[in-house]
């Protein structure tokens, strides 16, 4: 691991290069999937140990990062929104701005930054992630502005510094990139090809949380149940290790760690839900039984263009397949509306399979055009009001659900992983059941990264009230 070497030596020349002011501080904002968050976590962990800490208040902070996301339009504006705000900031303080992530690898944006937000420091991509460190320090020592993008396939790194938001539940990336192209998509574009980690660094990484007392671990990736397949197809070498050659089999063998009592993973892809997968997930009783199933859209012909590779037929024969197998299955979706050429018909089979299939959560997005991919060159955009007329009528629906579904919850035993004191009542304490519904109740706080047998006792819309037994 030369590579991540030479970061780490720039790691120390910047701490030595700090060593006469004790007070620096970074403040981080990151947008997008839990990917972006847990490379945040990476960024937190260089800059930790360069003798930085961490402030919520970009005023206070010597360095300002921005990990950014590109999925959605609105991230976009969120970022220029900020700059401006930083512009004035960094008149006054002389921070130094450093913004990388998904939206860096778009040529349209760096030219936008470089023109109207010229005196951002450093820009770095997601296949440079590593080389934060190198390009901080070109940037402190030079004062010159750094710009460290490229468009070849990161590869992929091992042995960053960490620093994790939270000592309970953690998230392990086992793959980068996406093979897909779902014709809406630029994840593809801005982050590469798939590409999976070692078995043996995967396992050894959770078995280390482990130890460190994390008791819920997220296996992320754009497209988490084909790891390894590409290599697999391709004759990529790897080295198989506690018999793990799969998606399945990486389950099981984490399913084994001792120390570990929840493991959640995003996203699956439907087209790759093997029946290995699913049967390594109704044996392991550590996997959580809610499972998140990008639907996209409900219409054969929709997800024919947005290049999904199943029909609806096959969407509901995959659920029907999974709930007979998976004891007390739930399931959570992504839905896109509005996607380009969708009629009001076509719509409707969206609402009808959201109906059959009664999802325990649904993330709904408007679509939204993005340079570069198919369906931003597709003739049919369909009008804004009529995307938001639609978006409103799911919505209706799936609250509407919720509501229903949350009351089959009262009355019942979960097991709760109890996750701190509630933000919003602080004599409360949080937690979350396997289908990761918010529980509140009162309760000790020597309860706090424990797992719980709690009755629930009332349902809230987006939280349920428990008490011990
Ligand atoms: N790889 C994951 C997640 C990708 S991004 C998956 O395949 O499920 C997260 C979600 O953002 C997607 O599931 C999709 O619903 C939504 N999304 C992606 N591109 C979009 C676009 N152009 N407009 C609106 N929503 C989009
Ligand atoms: Fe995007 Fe599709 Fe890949 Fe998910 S699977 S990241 S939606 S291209
Ligand atoms: Fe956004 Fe990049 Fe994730 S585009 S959704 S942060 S992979």
């Amino acid at each position: 691991m030369k590579k991540v070497d030479e970061q780490k030596n720039y790691i120390k020349e910047i701490k030595d290069l700090n060593k006469n002011n004790k007070d620096l501080k970074y403040c981080i904002l990151t947008m997008g999937c839990q990917l972006n968050e847990n490379d945040s976590e990476k960024l937190c962990g260089m800059l930790e140990e360069m003798g930085y800490t961490k402030t919520d208040n970009f005023e206070d902070a010597n360095i300002a990062l921005f990990n950014t996301c590109c999925v959605r339009e609105n991230a976009e504006d969120k970022l220029f929104g900020k700059l401006g705000e930083l512009k004035r900031i960094k008149e006054k303080n002389g921070t130094i701005i450093a913004i990388g992530g998904c939206m860096m690898q778009e040529q349209h944006i760096i030219d936008k930054i470089k023109q109207s937000y010229p005196f951002v420091d450093v820009i770095f991509g997601t296949h440079t992630l590593y080389r934060f460190p190198e390009d901080l320090f070109k940037a402190l020592q030079t004062k010159e502005k750094i710009k460290d993008v490229i468009d070849i396939d990161g590869e992929v790194f091992e042995g960053l510094p960490i620093k994790r938001d939270s000592n309970i539940k953690a998230s392990v990336t086992i793959m980068y990139g996406c093979n897909n192209f779902c014709t809406y998509c630029i994840v593809p574009y801005v982050r590469g090809r798939e590409r999976s980690r070692e078995p043996r660094d995967i396992i050894n990484e959770v078995r280390e949380l482990a130890k460190e007392g994390y008791k819920e671990i997220t296996l992320l990736g754009q497209n988490v149940n084909s790891y390894l397949r590409v290599e697999r197809e391709k004759n990529i070498p790897f080295e198989e290790y506690e018999g793990v050659n799969s998606f399945a089999t990486l389950l099981r063998a984490i399913n084994k760690i001792d120390g570990i009592e929840r493991i959640r993973f995003v996203s699956p892809h439907p087209k790759d839900f093997t029946d290995d997968v699913i049967d390594a997930i109704a044996s392991s009783d550590k996997v959580c039984k809610l499972i998140h199933l990008p639907l996209q859209s409900g219409n054969t012909k929709v997800l024919k263009e947005m290049n999904r590779k199943y029909t609806k037929e096959q969407y509901l024969d995959l659920v029907e397949k999974m709930k007979n197998k998976i004891p007390n299955l739930t399931l959570s979706t992504d839905i896109i509306v509005g996607f380009p050429g969708e009629t009001d018909e076509e719509f409707e089979d969206t609402l009808d399979v959201v109906r059959k299939v009664k999802f325990e959560q649904v993330y709904m997005f408007i679509y939204s055009r993005r340079v570069g991919t198919p369906g931003d060159r597709m003739p049919n955009q369909v009008p804004e009001e009529i995307k938001h007329k639609r978006f409103n009528r799911l919505k209706e629906l799936v609250e509407s659900q919720i509501e229903e579904n949350n009351q089959k919850y009262v009355g019942t035993i979960q097991k709760v992983l109890v996750e701190g004191t509630s933000k919003n009542n602080p004599n409360m304490l949080t937690g979350r059941t396997d289908s990761n519904k918010v529980v509140i109740f009162e309760g000790d706080k020597d309860l706090i990264n424990k797992m719980i047998d709690l009755k629930i006792e009332s349902e809230h819309m987006w939280y349920l009230k428990g008490v011990s037994i």
